[in-house]
């Protein structure tokens, strides 16, 4: 039996998000520059993206360039953001082979022009697909997606398009970079840090948080389905408990 075969089809998160974690150690382990892990990490992003698609995970979102990291050293930020438009420039036509649709959250108008060009012609070339949302998140942190939710929130009180009374978590939601996108019932981190990273702080309220010490260069679709099993092994309460679960 594999790993595979475990899963519990009727039990399946519909939403996974994932910090992709460990990189630079993965290609310091073999005395190389860490853009080298880089590299290699985009055949983890395959793998999971088509490990996914295959049973049938309907949301994934990858953690792939936080605000934070544009405080990397200059040639690092250069290298990654001429890797993700390679990724996406190859990667979309197999992406739609498997039915796949992209999106993303994050502060686009950040990013470098080619980038912002490649993705939303991927994001137009996928547009018709209806199988997994793979949702890359870019230039995102969970605090700058909530300033900005803020910011348009007094705006639209401002103009009498929103009442204070009427704010609620559901209202919130709307406004987030999230909007339509259900909160992911599992959180994985790779390479053994047991950090959040200012990442969708607001929707991990209860995900289910799975952390590996596999670097993300290393991590394939068995890796994935290893922490859904975990996952579908847990008790999740929602402040509950577990007797009232049962009845
Ligand atoms: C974290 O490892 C990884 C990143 C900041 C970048 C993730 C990017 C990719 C996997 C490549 C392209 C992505 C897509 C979606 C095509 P780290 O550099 O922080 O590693 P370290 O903690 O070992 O230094």
């Amino acid at each position: 039996m594999t790993i595979k075969d475990k899963i519990q089809k009727d039990k399946l998160p519909k939403h996974i998000a994932i910090i992709m974690d460990g990189n630079g150690r993965w290609a310091a382990k073999q005395g190389n520059q860490r853009i080298f892990g880089h590299e290699h990490g985009v055949e983890s992003v395959r793998s999971t993206v088509e490990g996914a698609t295959e049973i049938g995970i309907q949301y994934l979102t990858l953690y792939a360039f936080s605000t934070e990291n544009w405080s990397r050293p200059h040639d690092e930020v250069n290298a990654l953001m001429g890797l993700l438009v390679q990724a996406i420039n190859d990667e979309t036509e197999k992406l739609k082979e498997q039915n796949v649709r992209l999106t993303m959250i994050g502060d686009f108008a950040s990013l470098p022009k080619d980038v912002q060009t490649k993705l939303n012609w991927s994001i137009n070339e996928l547009s018709k697909c209806t199988g997994l949302t793979l949702v890359l998140a870019l230039s995102y942190s969970s605090k700058w997606e909530i300033t900005e939710a803020i910011k348009k929130i007094a705006q639209d009180v401002k103009d009498d398009k929103l009442q204070i009374d009427n704010i609620d978590k559901d209202i919130l939601d709307n406004y987030l970079a999230t909007v339509g996108i259900p909160d992911p019932e599992l959180l994985i981190r790779t390479s053994g840090e047991n950090r959040i990273s200012n990442f969708l702080l607001w929707q991990i309220a209860y995900s289910e948080f799975y952390f590996t010490p596999v670097l993300w260069p290393d991590f394939r679709k068995e890796n994935l389905y290893e922490a859904i099993c975990d996952y579908q092994n847990r008790e999740r309460r929602f402040g509950k408990t577990s007797q009232q679960l049962v009845s």
